[in-house]
């Protein structure tokens, strides 16, 4: 048990009258009153004509695969530095993902690298607005659609963001949502896709009921799955949405709070923003040179963890774990920005009553070890 954690779920508004309500109600499984207000409710935030709920985001990026027929053979691009779920869906449906270094002044999917890396097989690409930083989508589309490509964006990470003034979740064919006990707003474990095309948004649904025909109760035209996310998750979800006004405040706070203590420490870097970004603000990310700093980040975060504080280290290049690093070393892959990334970033802790003297001591603690071995 850490003094201070990574992350720590805010339940103190309307949650746990919510979810009783679910119970007393029996409305505990997938049907009930939560889950449509949820889907209504987030639908109207990302500017999408529908969200449909499922139970986590790598469900949700599974469905999204099947809903636009991704088969196995198939090709989809994905940035390196990204959870593993990305790339785990692709290879749910018989796919190959095909990995693409991130861009140093946003930390997403370098459109400049796309191109290079589409081949006949190539079916789609995945941009992951990473560390609550949208992607740069109009690029992304760009290409996408001179190649014939769709767009899916993972948007596990960036709940609300904003790109050139408008919410992720609408920017592309589908995108997918994480509600998982670290994220900005969370029920547990959740997820969600967004979509416009009703065509789409109909093959999700039907996908995600087992296949069931929701004009036909019990008729069954193609296999599906059960990806239903409950009621009472619903209801936490309701719940942590009527307060996200006072949620992502208090996350800029954190943030800026962060910035002017850390700003001037050698060797610290920090999670860029495009000038058309206004990222959400996930967890805090810095990034440590060690000849500048005086400590690898992997020492910073020893040293951290000796004070009681948890931090985590960047995601690992997916192209160099076990279930991907031999087809892509097969295709030659090489991503110098995600590999600097993944070992010198590492997150610390963000929550909403995270208080202004811990993440001053959280900030001592890393000033005071800066150039001192
Ligand atoms: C970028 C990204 N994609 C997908 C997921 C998967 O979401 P979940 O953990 O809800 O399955 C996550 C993680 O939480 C994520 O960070």
């Amino acid at each position: 048990m850490y003094r201070i954690p990574l992350a720590k779920p805010d339940l103190t508004g309307n949650e746990e009258k919510y979810v009783m309500e679910a119970i007393r109600s029996s409305w505990i499984s997938s049907l009930g009153p939560y889950v449509q207000r949820f889907e209504q409710e987030f639908a109207a935030l990302c500017g999408t004509r529908e969200a449909i709920s499922v139970c986590n985001g790598t469900v949700a990026l599974h469905l999204a695969l099947l809903a636009l027929d991704v088969r196995p053979g198939d090709e989809v691009l994905v940035p390196s530095l990204t959870y593993i779920a990305t790339a785990n869906a692709v290879r749910y449906v018989g796919a190959e993902p095909v990995f693409v270094d991130v861009d140093p002044k946003t930390w997403c999917i370098d459109p400049q690298r796309i191109e290079a890396s589409i081949t006949r097989r190539t079916k789609g690409v995945i941009p992951v607005h990473l560390y609550g930083h949208p992607a740069d989508m109009d690029a992304v589309n760009h290409i996408a659609g001179v190649h014939g490509l769709w767009v899916v964006e993972d948007a596990a990470e960036a709940h609300l963001a904003l790109y050139k003034g408008q919410p992720v979740g609408g920017l592309s064919d589908i995108a997918t949502f994480s509600f998982y006990g670290n994220k900005a707003f969370t029920s547990g474990e959740g997820g969600a896709v967004t979509v416009n095309n009703p065509h789409l948004a109909l093959r999700l649904r039907t996908l995600r009921g087992q296949g069931m025909d929701p004009q036909r109760r019990y008729y069954f035209p193609v296999t599906g799955y059960n990806f239903r996310l409950t009621n009472v998750a619903c209801a936490l979800l309701c719940a942590q949405l009527e307060r996200r006004d006072h949620i992502l405040s208090r996350r800029r706070h954190i943030f800026d709070a962060y910035n002017g203590l850390l700003s001037g420490v050698p060797g610290i870097g920090f999670q860029p923003v495009a000038p058309w970004a206004e990222p959400v603000q996930w967890l805090y990310s810095i990034t440590v040179d060690e000849k500048e700093y005086g400590h690898s980040r992997d020492d910073l975060m020893r040293l951290l963890a000796e004070e009681g504080i948890e931090t985590r280290p960047f995601f690992m290049s997916l192209h160099k774990l076990p279930p991907f690093r031999e087809e892509s070393s097969r295709r030659e892959e090489h991503l110098p920005v995600t590999d600097l990334l993944s070992e010198t970033g590492m997150n610390l802790p963000t929550f909403t009553e995270l208080s202004d003297s811990a993440i001053e001591s959280i900030c001592s603690v890393i000033r005071r070890n800066a150039q001192r071995s």
